[in-house]
């Protein structure tokens, strides 16, 4: 399957992408996840992208939409792919459309995750992800059985720099501006997929599960 998942900052994109690749057998391509491996490796491009990432903006579009038409000529993107954050403005949207008339492939859904906004700023203040494997954990909604220690593969888990409150607030905001009209792009090509996030993630997954098989 060749899938996208979109929903505000926290509405749970990462947490169910781990889980949906798992059961479909398929790639996960996160542009955040992206971008941090960058930063870590020291690139060129990390630094850049870093600056935006840290003031909660949106990195620029040519420097996105170069990395994912590249990602998605790998190998791994034949058995399927799960795009998570990504595309996050009409523009992107646009390329990635043109990408993947290119390459002769269709999407099959557009998973939108709903979130009321009161909810996200206590999702993303309270967040850990594992240093090691990414995995990702919030200190109230989802502990990990030892504090600070990741359950998968017992690595060390850390706050990410954009999870304060200054950087997150100016992230809903530019998700409202920038990214929700991509809800209307994708309904009106049939594909989208409402699941309501403000439920259990177990219970989120099933939803999306089933809404994919419709
Ligand atoms: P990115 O990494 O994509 O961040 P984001 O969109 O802000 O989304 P998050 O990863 O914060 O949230 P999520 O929906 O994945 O939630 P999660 O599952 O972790 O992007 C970061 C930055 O990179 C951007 O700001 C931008 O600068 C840049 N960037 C990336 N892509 C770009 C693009 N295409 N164009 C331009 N710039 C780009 O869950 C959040 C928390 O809630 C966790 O603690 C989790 O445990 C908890 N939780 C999850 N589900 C539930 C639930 N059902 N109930 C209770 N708690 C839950
Ligand atoms: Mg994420
Ligand atoms: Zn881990």
């Amino acid at each position: 399957m060749k899938l996208l998942i979109m929903g505000p900052p926290g509405a749970g994109k990462g947490t169910q992408a781990e889980m949906l690749v798992k059961e479909l057998g398929i790639t996960h391509i996160s542009t955040g996840d992206m971008f941090r491996a960058a930063i870590k490796e020291g690139t060129e491009m990390g630094k850049k992208a870093k600056e935006y990432m840290d003031r909660g903006e949106l990195v620029p579009d040519e420097v996105v939409v170069g990395m994912v038409k590249d990602r998605l000529q790998k190998p791994d993107c034949q058995k399927g792919f799960l795009l998570d954050g990504f595309p996050r403005t009409l523009a992107q949207a646009e390329a990635l459309d043109e990408t993947l008339r290119s390459m002769g492939i269709q999407l099959d859904g557009v998973i939108n995750i709903t979130v009321p906004r009161d909810k996200l700023m206590a999702r993303l203040t309270g967040r850990r992800v594992c240093r090691n494997c990414g995995a990702t954990y919030h200190i109230l909604f989802n502990p990990p059985q030892m504090e600070g220690k990741c359950n998968a593969c017992g690595g060390e888990l850390y706050q990410r720099s954009d999870d304060n409150e200054e950087a997150v607030a100016n992230r809903l905001d530019v998700y409202e501006a920038q990214t929700r009209p991509l809800i209307e792009y994708y309904t009106q090509k049939g594909l989208l997929v409402n699941i309501n996030g403000d439920q259990e993630i177990k219970k989120v997954f099933e939803d999306i599960i089933a809404g994919l098989k419709k």
